[in-house]
């Protein structure tokens, strides 16, 4: 599919043309950024957190401010931001009750590394509760965190040593993730990872999404501790469940006493309880970090009574310190102050039901863009977050999507929506909504993006 994206007779010497082009015009909108970079000698990778040599352009854009849907770079330049910090800032940048929020405790209470509870601490579980229907919530500061001090739980309490994850999922720097089926059909270290504590394959379990009779295969093993999944899967593009899937995944784990984590980090875009109240799912455990805590650090993960009432009771698991789980700063006060405030002030319901139409605006634009030029893509949606895909129909799994990667063409299509003041996610083409995104800047999307096609199709 990667080479005869092009409907229009125009191929690849075009689109690298424009690509280069494109990259010249970034350099010259951007001195001050460039010169950022190439000062940051003594930042590894010239970059504060190596992903961020991620981008189309050959350097990042560089910070000034952020609010609410917009960022304005250090060169003047003011963005529509899709990226929303890849679902970090889905409650909008800096949103004015989490600022509130955090300004009390931080300032005006004080005490933000403290390692005893605050009282909000008790309401943000209480509200995680109500969102995804699973009692008893612990905090992390991020969503790795959450989903590695879950795996730790379920191996102590089922006794067992694998997980199964999905091929080409995500789920943060978690080893027991880096797994994909190979084009043999078996199972294998994913490109890149390397370094890991030993060989992946000695710890996981790997089936492609929508695959039950693969993962029935998986699970008749009886080594599973626990199964840790997107409901959708939103890191290779947005691959959606196919209809009867998600219960057939949640009935084979019954069957072979398996946990089943739902890893709603992104999937909470579906809605105020993500994937799993929208889509009426029963998880043991859900997952989650990013965007609950708007802007500020936090993950947190919640578990059934059942699973709470197990863990509680095994008397030579070390829960206050040597068990393998917590952390100095997690459930700090400054972090649950945040969610708080983001959760009851900010991705309310209301504000979801509003995302959502502004997505299906997008998605439906976009939609109409691509049917125009004939071109074989499809789009998909998860609620607040779209995503289109150089392959239709949209890919069933992971490695459907995965080789319908075309880095040069999302690289071109990246860098020319930046040079007229849109950003979207850099890892792929996924547009997210927030509460303050609204229908004028998808309009604006639109514009640039079908001029981008038609630069490249005409
Ligand atoms: C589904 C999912 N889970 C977990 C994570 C890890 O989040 P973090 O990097 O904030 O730990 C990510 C990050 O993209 C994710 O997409």
């Amino acid at each position: 599919m990667s080479t005869d994206f092009v409907a229009g007779g125009v191929g690849r010497v075009r689109l690298n043309e424009l690509l280069e082009r494109e990259r010249a015009e970034f350099v010259d909108r951007h001195p001050r950024s460039a010169a950022a970079y190439a000062r940051a000698e003594h930042l590894f990778g010239k970059v504060p957190m190596t992903w961020m040599n991620k981008n189309a352009a050959g350097f990042p854009v560089y910070v000034d401010r952020a609010h609410g849907a917009r960022l304005i770079d250090i060169d003047g330049s003011e963005y529509v931001d899709f990226c929303l910090g890849d679902t970090g800032a889905m409650a909008g940048h800096s949103p004015a009750p989490v600022v509130a929020a955090v300004t009390r405790r931080l300032g005006d209470l004080g005490g933000a590394s403290t390692m005893l509870p605050t009282e909000e601490a008790a309401t943000v579980g209480a509200e995680l509760s109500r969102r995804f229907g699973l009692p008893a919530w612990s905090f992390t500061l991020t969503a790795t965190d959450a989903n590695r001090w879950a795996i730790r739980l379920l191996r102590a309490v089922t006794g067992r040593s694998r997980i199964l994850v999905n091929s080409y999922c995500y789920h943060g720097s978690v080893d027991e993730s880096l797994i994909v089926v190979g084009s043999d059909g078996r199972p294998r270290s994913r490109e890149g990872n390397v370094g890991a504590p030993c060989d992946v394959t000695m710890t996981s379990r790997v089936a492609e999404f929508n695959d039950l009779d693969g993962l029935a295969r998986e699970l008749a093993h009886g080594d599973v501790a626990a199964v840790l999944m997107e409901p959708a899967l939103t890191n290779i593009g947005i691959v959606l469940p196919e209809p009867g899937y998600l219960d057939g995944v949640r009935a084979l784990t019954r069957q072979h006493g398996t946990y089943l984590i739902n890893d709603e980090t992104h999937t909470f875009s579906a809605g105020p309880g993500g994937a799993t109240a929208a889509w009426g799912l029963t998880p043991d455990v859900v997952t989650i970090g990013k965007a609950i805590g708007g802007g500020i650090p936090v993950g947190a993960y919640g578990l059934s009574a059942e699973l709470a009432a197990a863990l509680t009771g095994r008397a030579d698991l070390d829960l206050v310190d040597m068990g393998g789980v917590g952390g100095t700063l997690a459930g700090n006060p400054v972090s649950i102050a945040a969610t708080r405030a983001t959760l009851q002030e900010v991705l309310t319901d209301d504000a979801f039901a509003g995302m959502i139409d502004v997505a299906t605006v997008f998605a439906d634009g976009i939609r109409k863009i691509i049917d125009g030029y004939s071109l074989p893509w499809s789009v998909s949606q998860l609620g607040a977050r779209v995503e289109y895909r150089f392959a239709a129909p949209a890919p069933r799994t992971g490695t459907e999507s995965a080789a319908c990667a075309d880095p040069a063409l999302e690289d071109y299509l990246h860098v020319y929506l930046i040079n007229r003041g849109i950003l979207m996610t850099p890892f792929h083409n996924m547009a997210l909504m927030c509460p303050q995104t609204t229908v004028e800047d998808v309009a604006r999307h639109h514009e640039v993006f079908a001029d981008a096609l038609g630069e490249l199709l005409a």
